[in-house]
């Protein structure tokens, strides 16, 4: 090999015996790449050297690859959005790296992209410069375009690249809907050319593409006839019926910002990288983005909660009570990993919870011997035989205080010491569950949302005598059964309950005072909420709303939630609650209402819960305000577009003074 190019942090390149170039991507200091300014420029300074020796004839191609273990191009460093204020900031940090990436494409040796792990975002727009890709079979590996998730859509020239590559279809649905695609797909659809078993076979097919001048095959003239007239057309205008159908354009304008630039320019792609650039660059300094952005370092944030360098992994969990949260709760952490152990007084309640998880293992679990491995680390134990080797034992019984303290009193002498005891408690304070233990500071609350497989966020709770240590071991638990723990303070309701009940009986009451419910629901949606407050309730169930209501000192008395719940009125799992339910969907007029009125009203009915969220805060119950909004949107689904229901209140304040500072400036 000759000697490495000096001065490269982010990148090692060599040219072997063969005259193959080989640019590895580590970036320094970091445990995952994304293309940030230093990155592209040492690229750039690669490609530089890689053409003056191609037309030296000294190198026959090039391969990019990652040094890291795991993972390829996790995307753009979104680090460095927040430095742009104008577009035409936006404009001129993308035009280096789209001119670098048509400089890869125009090289004249063969350029080979040998992909291991997640290749997303800016990642998969680099590979497809490239003139062959290859990616391993391994399960990490998934290529992706996550932009709408950012409020975005791919600015690095591949909108076009992808339809030219994939086609239309294809491309199109991926940057609508920001997935991930397994390797295998990924080969199908023609992101990849070639697929290899594993990370150890890369490099060599990498060689054997280069010295065999592979070329990959691109979209054939049949899908590319959906980029010609009338076709693109009609396309355009099913994407737009479709999106319009999961989110509203006002609230998340990106995708519908990309069918326009697909109606307006796909018949020419040269023309559409061109058009591209000056879409996206509104998007990217609005404040949907913004606020989605948040929304993503929020996730970090809630990843990190327990102290940097706090290792703590557990393999083992026994989970007691297999009704509707335990089982869940069993299937979830056997569905990432971990051997579980499920008991219950009920046989046949331990077989339903257990035969449930069977959806959750084929939605997770792609082939039969993975979906068969799952199953067998899933145990029925109706005897407890697992409590003993345990790392975290998990209560889901009875919500009644002296049940679980007899539990626990008994588990106390079985589990291995360092395990973690839990209770999923919603109601009861750790304090009195524990006081029958020797040593009451190993308890600690970790709630979880129903439906459990659906809701990323587990509130990791931590009762006035709770030993740290304990806290921490639970929220390193949550993070590696891929949920965010929210580490709360042991107050009724802990974060969300308390947060959100305000808001629903503010929104009952309304009702009753006369306001129409369809319309109260619609207003909160048109908010950005996912549902309303009265069809939410039916869902929950209005035994557990007025449950919920007591323990929060809520009055419900004479109230028409009061008057439901004692005809049996449930909501959605009687058939009737608020609104009469059918086919699992509440039924609803028609009815259209204006949008100042909604926006009028969906404004004053989330006000009890802006109100709650900082009374929180001052209380306590988290640790910052950008904790309360991140319980709030993974636990609530609060507008994420909006940042969080505190960030959204000083957007507000912001609004109000802006006016007036300018006044005073001027
Ligand atoms: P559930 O009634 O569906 O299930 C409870 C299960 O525990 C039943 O299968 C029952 O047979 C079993 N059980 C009762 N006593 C037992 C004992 N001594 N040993 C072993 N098994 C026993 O109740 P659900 O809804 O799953 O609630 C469980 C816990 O989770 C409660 O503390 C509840 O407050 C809490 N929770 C419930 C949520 C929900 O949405 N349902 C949300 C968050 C927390």
């Amino acid at each position: 090999m000759t000697e490495a190019m000096g001065q490269l942090k982010d990148w090692r390149f060599s040219i072997d015996g063969e005259g193959i170039a080989w640019a590895i991507f580590d970036r320094e200091k970091e445990s995952a790449n994304s293309l940030g300014r230093r990155p592209i420029e040492e690229l750039n300074a690669i490609i530089e050297r890689v053409e003056a020796e191609a037309r030296a004839k000294t190198v026959r191609g090039l391969v990019i690859m990652s040094g890291k273990e795991r993972g390829f191009i996790v995307g753009a460093d979104i680090r460095e959005f927040e430095s742009f204020e104008t577009e035409k900031q936006v404009i001129d940090s993308l035009m280096p790296v789209n001119q670098l990436l048509d400089r890869i494409e125009t090289l004249p040796v063969p350029v080979v992209a040998a992909v291991h792990g997640v290749c997303v975002g800016g990642g998969l727009e680099l590979i497809l410069a490239c003139h062959y890709r290859i990616g391993t079979r391994d399960d990490s590996t998934r290529v992706g375009f996550p932009e709408v998730k950012l409020g975005i859509f791919p600015g690095f020239n591949g909108t076009a690249r992808s339809i030219r590559q994939v086609g239309p279809m294809a491309a199109m649905q991926n940057m609508l809907t920001g997935g991930m695609i397994r390797a295998s797909a990924a080969k199908a659809l023609g992101f990849f050319d070639q697929l290899v078993g594993s990370a150890g076979e890369l490099r060599w097919a990498a060689r054997k593409a280069v010295l065999q001048n592979r070329r990959s095959q691109r979209a054939g003239a049949a899908k590319m006839l959906l980029t010609k007239w009338p076709a693109r057309d009609l396309l355009a205008k099913r994407m737009r019926s479709e999106t319009a159908k999961k989110a509203r354009e006002e609230h998340y304008p990106a995708p519908f910002r990309l069918i326009d630039l697909f109606e307006k320019t796909a018949g020419d792609l040269d023309e559409m990288k061109r058009a591209e650039t000056k879409a996206f660059a509104p998007l990217m300094i609005s404040d949907t983005s913004r606020n989605l952005r948040r929304v993503f370092r929020l996730t970090e944030l809630l990843k990190n909660q327990a102290p940097k360098g706090f290792k703590w992994r557990p393999s083992r969990v026994h989970v007691i009570g297999a009704g509707t949260m335990g089982a869940d709760i069993a299937g979830v952490c056997v569905a990432a990993g971990m051997e579980v152990t499920l008991q219950d007084i009920s046989a046949e309640q331990l077989e339903k919870g257990i035969k449930a998880q069977g959806k959750l293992f084929a939605r997770k679990f792609k082939t039969k011997a993975t979906r068969d491995a799952a199953k067998a680390r899933l145990i029925a134990d109706p005897e407890g035989k697992g409590v003993a080797r345990a790392d975290v034992i998990i209560e889901a019984i009875v919500e009644r205080l002296d049940v679980k303290q007899k539990l626990f009193a008994d588990l106390e002498s079985k589990i291995k010491p360092g395990a973690v005891l839990a209770t999923n408690t919603s109601s009861l304070k750790l304090e009195d569950i524990s006081a029958p233990l020797k040593d009451p500071g190993r308890l600690i609350g970790l709630h979880f949302f129903s439906p459990v497989p659906q809701m990323p966020l587990v509130e990791v709770v931590r009762g006035a005598g709770t030993r740290e240590d304990e806290v921490n071991k639970g929220a390193a638990f949550v993070t590696a059964i891929d949920k965010f723990p929210l580490i709360t303070k042991d107050v009724p309701g802990f974060l969300v309950n308390k947060v959100l009940t305000p808001y629903m009986f503010a929104a009952m009451k309304r009702l009753e005072e006369g306001e129409d419910k369809e319309k109260i629901d619609e207003a909160v949606r048109a908010f950005g909420m996912p549902m309303g407050p009265i069809e939410l309730a039916d869902n929950v169930g209005l035994d557990v709303c007025a449950h919920v209501a007591k323990i929060l000192g809520q009055s419900s008395e004479g109230s028409r939630l009061e008057r439901l719940v004692s005809s049996g009125r449930l909501g959605k799992k009687t058939g009737e609650g608020f609104y009469l339910w059918k086919d699992g969907k509440p039924v609803k007029s028609d009815r259209k209402f204006s949008g100042a009125e909604l926006d009028r009203l969906g404004r004053e009915l989330i006000e009890p819960m802006i109100a709650e969220a900082q009374k929180s805060l001052d209380e306590g119950v988290v640790d910052s305000a950008d904790l309360v909004d991140a319980g709030m949107i993974f636990g609530t689904g609060f507008a994420p577009f909006r940042g969080g229901p505190l960030h959204y209140k000083k957007s507000l304040t912001a609004k109000d003074t802006a006016p007036a500072q300018r006044a005073a400036a001027e």
